[in-house]
């Protein structure tokens, strides 16, 4: 069930994607091909599909919001490239695709990331059919998540990290940071958009933050059990980088047990929501045993 749903989602996401970035410019066909590029290499699409799943599970009408389905995935995309440089991780795969800049250059790489990151909010600030002070919560939602406090203060503290061992509550607010923000605010935005409870928005709240280090956990494990041919990016990365990971902290065993508990958590959580929640649940199924 769960799948089927994700595909005509992933479909409609990807079909909308394609129309978003397109320039008469021919002096921006360079950077506009190099956003296209990362974005239309596929991906799993999580983060809209979850935006999508929560709008329709509070009952509204998500095909008219195709456009913040798709300036979320701008944003994480963005987060993908930027993450690949090589001054940031260094890698040559992602997507089943060389990186952007091996394709592109790392400037043009960063540009493009740049260029994502922007037009997600120029997207934002342009949904005319919500009201300007819920779109303004929007905007303020996605850019907390992504900002200095959320993903990209993950990302910073993730470099930082290279080579030293952390703790697990440090490891824990890196991997929320740089992945949990990105899986809360999803379902934070979809929910400010329905006419749902502070206790449901708590709820949900918290599930999205189990699903974030449960999506980090399975990453790490990921890295060192899974192929290129499926992931579409080469494993072995993070211990050549001296990456702070669950594996390298922790083992396979008790990421795997750790990652295991996390998911009876958001579990936990969906069965106190007062809804027909069975799709996330199957999605937190899903997510823990993704071998991409
Ligand atoms: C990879 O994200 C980066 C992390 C946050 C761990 P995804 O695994 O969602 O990558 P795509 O979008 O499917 O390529
Ligand atoms: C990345 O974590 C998180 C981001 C914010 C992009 P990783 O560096 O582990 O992601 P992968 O393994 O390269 O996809
Ligand atoms: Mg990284
Ligand atoms: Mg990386
Ligand atoms: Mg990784």
């Amino acid at each position: 069930m769960l799948k089927d749903v994700l595909l005509a989602k992933q479909k409609e996401i990807n079909e909308r994607l394609e129309t978003l970035l397109v320039s008469d410019l021919s002096a921006h066909q360079k950077l506009f091909d190099a956003m296209n590029y990362s974005l239309s290499a596929g991906g799993k699409r999580i983060r809209p599909f979850l935006f999508l799943l929560i709008l329709e599970l509070w009952g509204k009408d998500a095909r008219l919001y195709l456009d913040i389905a798709c300036a979320l995935e701008c944003v994480h995309t963005y987060s993908l490239i930027h993450d690949d440089l090589p001054a940031m991780d260094n890698d040559d795969y992602r997507r089943g695709r060389p990186t952007n800049h091996k394709v592109f250059g790392a400037g043009m790489a960063t540009m493009a990331g740049d260029g994502l990151l922007t037009f997600a909010f120029e997207l934002l600030a342009g949904e005319q059919q919500i009201a300007p002070a819920l779109r303004c919560e929007l905007i303020s939602i996605l850019a907390k998540a992504a900002g200095p406090e959320g993903m990209v203060g993950g990302q910073a503290h993730d470099i930082e990290s290279e080579g030293r061992t952390l703790t697990l509550p440090e490891l824990q607010l890196m991997d929320h940071c740089k992945t949990g923000c990105l899986l809360t605010a999803p379902v934070d935005m979809a929910l400010a958009m329905t006419e749902s409870s502070e206790e449901e928005k708590n709820l949900l709240h918290a599930f999205a933050v189990h699903v974030g280090l449960l999506f980090q956990m399975t990453d790490d494990l990921l890295d060192v059990n899974g192929h290129l041919d499926e992931m579409g990016k080469m494993p072995h990365q993070d211990a050549a980088d001296h990456k702070s990971t669950y594996v390298s902290l922790l083992g396979k065993e008790r990421t795997k047990a750790l990652a295991e508990e996390e998911a009876r958590h958001a579990k936990e959580i969906l069965g106190r929501v007062d809804r027909d929640t069975s799709l996330l649940t199957e999605l937190v199924d899903m997510l823990l045993v993704r071998t991409k």
